[in-house]
């Protein structure tokens, strides 16, 4: 279930839709909150009122909810193609406003569709990719087909994940919603209908809940919902069941905190990332590859993704970029920094001040910044000279989890599309590892079953004082992570550690039973790790391991084990193994009684320096 913008859609027996929509979209809000609008049919024209900025805001500006109709849909949004503002606010309508669309997901053949329908003299008002839907259903409304109709022969021309509700003056008493991927969900009431991106925005309305399936279109009209499957029209029965959820719980889909919601989520957030248009990776890889100096710049978790990524460039792309902290990065590189200087800064905010700070010291001296962010109307996609949007959806629980691998995600293929164009790996070996990235939301599913297994051995070791995470090779930015998420949940002073380096320090840290967890899939790094795990134990250590299944050199030596599916490239296993290692932390700092979502000290956006 990827969360990118909240849709509603409300047809009444009686009354006025617009507040109704209006509050549905303000238990949606935690899906996206950078613009919102509802629409409806009065007087046999569509009326839009949308707008740029929270939904309170917009109310107060525009009075979104007024909108005196029985008959309505509504949208708040997590802007991925094309940045905040009032003309990329959903619903969009077609150029004669005879049909609005409220989108959640992403349409990869935007571009093709809008050319080929320019060409056929449609004006286009926005940069979404949404609005060649409401384009698409006019097209085929021309044609003579009724609403119902054109809407299925238009949503077969889509390719992508959706999740539509669409309104037409051809037929005001319906709302036509379409689900493919993207979650939708309707509830039935003896007042009326509903649908919507997920259960708690209609909740105190109804808790006669119908799951949309996959590839499914329901007609909404009040007194009827009507499904059928989208492809041949063909109707499908299901019965209504009843969900005795309270909103909060309903808002985190039954899990009890965001972040094990986000963590869980990271397979299908991950499919959203991996559906970036490639453009935006080969226009990285073409500046990265003009540049004479290359720095990764970011903070806390995000800087653990260009470390990862730092082995990446270096291993496959054959070029040396800088891996920096950002609040370090002015006082230590400026004077190296020039117009032959490329930074690609790294932020799911967008906002954090010290990321901000040396990405404006280095574009004083002359660079050019590129930039990966999870919000793409945040600063630093301002102030970036390209910028990549990672489309994992918004993150609620202040530890970052998804937004960790989409990161991770994007910058592989960031560096594969550099080395393509480098030529510096063999085709074959560059369209396997391409193939495996698609294959990431398949390996983290498998990593999650391992839940309860993590989960046991939290409580076994939920008491401990301290810890060590040790990694090799492109794993010690696992490790890296791995530590931060249980240092900032559970408050405890871990410690990570190339494993290599652990025998010049840190090793006169180990008593009997000190935990340390080993992060080792089996790479060219494997060898070597066991040694260090043969140190440790040999002090007594308690070894917690991540490794393939089927490793038994390293499992024989490990008191406790998590096992993960073989066949994972090395280059890639970071986005899987970190997964166990989010869930220890959240477990650990849930039977530590914390509040994993809200931990002290931390904000979501560090926006001081
Ligand atoms: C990670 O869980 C923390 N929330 C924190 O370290 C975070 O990664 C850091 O503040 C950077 O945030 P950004 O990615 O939004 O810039």
């Amino acid at each position: 279930m990827s969360s990118l913008c909240g849709i509603a859609g409300v047809a009444l027996k009686s009354g006025e839709v617009g507040p109704i929509i209006y509050e549905c979209l303000k238990r949606l809000e935690y899906r996206g909150y950078d613009s919102v609008g509802e629409a409806a049919v009065i007087d046999d024209k569509i009326i839009v009122k949308k707008g740029k900025g929270k939904i309170d805001e917009v109310e107060e500006s525009l009075g979104i909810s007024k909108l005196p109709a029985m008959v309505g849909i509504g949208h708040t949004r997590w802007a991925t193609h094309g940045a905040p503002s009032a003309e990329n606010a959903h619903p969009h309508t077609d150029c004669k406003a005879s049909v609005a669309v409220v989108h959640n997901g992403i349409i990869e053949n935007f571009l093709q569709l809008k050319q080929e329908l320019e060409s056929a003299g449609h004006v286009f008002k926005s940069r979404t990719d949404t609005e060649v839907i409401a384009h698409l259903v006019e097209d085929y409304l021309k044609n003579g087909d009724g609403f119902v109709e054109a809407t299925r022969r238009a949503v077969k021309r889509l390719v992508g994940a959706y999740a539509l509700a669409i309104i037409s003056t051809t037929d005001p008493e319906k709302i036509i919603c379409v689900r493919k991927e993207s979650p939708l969900v309707l509830g039935t009431s003896d007042t009326g209908n509903y649908c919507a991106s997920d259960i708690p925005a209609f909740l105190p309305r109804t808790n006669q809940i119908i799951i949309l399936e996959e590839g499914e279109m329901a007609i909404l009209t009040a007194d009827n919902i009507l499904i059928m499957k989208a492809e041949d029209g063909e109707e499908v029965h299901r019965k209504p069941f009843p969900v005795n959820w309270t909103v909060e719980t309903a808002v985190k889909t039954g899990y009890p905190h965001f972040m094990l919601k986000e963590i869980h989520e990271q397979p299908s957030s991950l499919r959203n990332v991996l559906r970036t248009h490639p453009i935006y990776m080969d226009l990285m890889a073409l500046t990265i590859n003009r540049a004479k100096k290359i720095f990764l710049i970011a903070c806390g978790t995000s800087h653990h993704a260009c470390l990862a990524a730092t082995y990446l460039f270096a291993n496959l792309a054959k070029i040396s970029v800088t891996p920096v902290v950002a609040s370090e990065f002015i006082d230590n590189y400026g004077a190296l920094i020039d117009s032959e200087t490329v930074v690609l800064a790294v932020s799911q905010s967008g906002e954090t001040a010290d990321t901000l700070s040396a990405v404006r010291g280095a574009r004083d001296r002359g660079a050019t910044i590129l930039g990966i962010s999870n919000a793409v109307a945040s600063t630093l996609t301002r102030l970036s000279d390209v910028y990549i949007g990672q489309n994992a959806g918004p993150e609620m629980g202040v530890a970052a989890t998804k937004t960790f691998t989409a990161q991770v995600a994007i910058l592989t293929k960031i560096v594969l599309a550099l080395a393509r164009k480098r030529q510096v790996m063999l085709k074959a070996e560059l369209d396997a590892l391409d193939q495996s990235t698609n294959r990431l939301p398949d390996w983290i599913s498998e990593a999650l079953l391992r839940d309860q297994e993590v989960k046991r051995i939290a409580e076994k070791y939920g008491e401990e004082a301290s810890f060590c995470y040790l990694g090799r090779g492109i794993n010690v930015a696992t490790a890296l992570e791995g530590r931060l998420k249980l240092l900032e949940l559970s408050y405890l002073p871990a410690i990570a550690y190339p494993a290599g380096e652990s025998k010049h320090g840190f090793i006169s840290v180990v008593e009997d039973d000190y935990p340390v967890v080993f992060v080792a899939p089996r790479d060219e790094t494997h060898s070597k790790i066991i040694g260090n795990v043969m140190e440790m134990k040999a002090r007594g250590a308690k070894i917690i391991s991540i490794v393939e299944e089927d490793d038994d050199e390293i499992s024989k030596f490990s008191d406790d084990v998590i096992t993960l599916p073989s066949g994972i490239p090395p280059s890639l296993s970071p986005a899987v193994y970190i997964v166990p290692l989010q869930l220890l932390a959240y477990y650990i700092a849930v039977g530590k009684g914390y509040d994993p979502d809200f931990p002290r000290n931390l904000a979501k956006s560090v926006t001081v320096q």
